[in-house]
C-alpha cells in the first residue's frame, strides 16, 4: 500500500509547475494522498486549477495566509468536505522587492512586517486552525520549507533570512505545544531551487552555481529530491521526528571554507 493511501492533505504555496508545493503534491498525490491546494489571489487562481486538474478529485480553494478570516474558512471548507486533515505542507513565503534589492540595513519597519507576517506568522495560524482537523485523524504532520539564510548571510537574502530564522524556531515551538496531540512540526531546509520566488532574489542564479562547486555531492538539488524527504516527514516512515530541520541541500551546509 502507498504510504499516504486513504491520507487527505493540505498543500498551501502552489504558484506554478516549478513550485517547490506543487513537486511535494505530486509526490503526495502519487503516494496515495487526497489534496487541498490554495491560491492566494485570484491572479493564481487559474494556475492552480489547472495543476489541481491533474490530480485526481482535488479542492482548490482560496487562502491568502496574511488573513485570520481565509485561514478560518479554508479550514471549515476542508473539515466539511474532509472530515479532518492528515497532513498540512505550509510553503509560502513573501517579502517586497525593495527588502532584496536593497542593503539590509535599509529594511523598513513595513517590509520586515510583511516578510515575517506571510513567511513565519503564517504557519503558526494556519497550524493552529488546522489543529482540530488533525485531531480529528488521531494527529498529523505539519511541514513547512525554509532556508539556510536562516542562519548565515547569503547576499540579497535579507530579511527572509530573518523569517527563516523566525520559522525555524516556530516549527520548535509548536512542536513542543502540539507533540502531546500526536502532531508533529517540520522543517525542511532546501538548497536553492529556480522558482518565482527564488527569481525574486537578486542574483540568485550565482548561489546555484555556488552550490553546484562546493556542495559535497557537488551539484544542486532539484523539485524531486525535496519532494521525497517531504514524503518521508510526512508519512509514516517520519513518525518518530519533530522540530526537525531536515537539511536537503547536498550537503553544502557541512562546508567550511576552502
Ligand atoms: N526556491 C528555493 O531556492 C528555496 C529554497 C529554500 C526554501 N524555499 C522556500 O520554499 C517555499 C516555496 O517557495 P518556492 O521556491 O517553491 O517558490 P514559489 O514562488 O513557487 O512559492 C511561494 C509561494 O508562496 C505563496 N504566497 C506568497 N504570499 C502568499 C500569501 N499571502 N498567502 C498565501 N500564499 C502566499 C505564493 O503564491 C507561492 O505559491 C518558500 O517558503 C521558500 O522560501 C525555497
Amino acid at each position: 500500500m502507498s504510504s499516504l493511501a486513504g491520507k487527505t492533505g493540505l498543500i498551501v504555496g502552489v504558484a506554478n509547475k516549478r513550485s517547490i508545493s506543487w513537486g511535494i503534491a505530486q509526490a503526495a498525490a502519487a503516494a496515495g494522498a487526497r489534496l487541498a491546494l490554495t491560491y492566494p489571489s485570484e491572479r493564481l487562481e487559474e494556475n492552480v486549477r489547472e495543476l489541481g486538474a491533474t490530480l485526481d478529485n482535488p479542492l482548490i480553494l482560496p487562502c491568502d495566509v496574511a488573513s485570520d478570516q481565509q485561514i478560518d474558512a479554508l479550514a471549515s471548507s476542508i473539515d466539511a468536505e474532509c472530515g479532518g486533515v492528515d497532513f498540512v505542507l505550509h510553503g509560502a513565503a513573501f517579502a517586497p522587492k525593495d527588502e532584496l534589492n536593497n542593503a539590509f540595513v535599509q529594511t523598513s519597519r513595513e517590509g520586515f512586517r510583511i516578510a515575517l507576517d506571510i513567511s513565519a506568522y503564517s504557519l503558526i495560524g494556519l497550524t493552529r486552525a488546522m489543529v482540530p482537523l488533525m485531531k480529528k485523524r488521531g494527529g498529523g504532520s505539519v511541514l513547512t520549507l525554509t532556508y539556510l539564510g536562516s542562519q548565515r548571510v547569503f547576499t540579497n537574502y535579507n530579511v527572509m533570512g530573518v523569517a527563516k530564522a523566525a520559522l525555524e524556531a516556530s516549527v520548535r515551538y509548536l512542536a513542543s505545544d502540539l507533540g502531546p496531540d500526536n502532531i508533529r512540526v517540520n522543517a525542511i531546509s532546501a538548497g536553492p531551487i529556480k522558482t518565482l520566488a527564488a527569481m525574486g532574489i537578486k542574483d540568485f542564479s550565482s548561489i546555484r552555481d555556488v552550490y553546484k562547486e562546493r556542495t559535497p555531492l557537488r551539484r544542486n538539488v532539484e523539485l524531486d529530491d525535496v519532494a521525497e524527504a517531504a514524503m518521508f516527514l510526512l508519512g509514516p516512515s517520519g513518525r518518530g521526528v519533530t522540530g526537525e530541520v531536515l537539511m536537503v541541500d547536498a550537503g553544502f551546509h557541512v562546508m567550511g571554507g576552502a
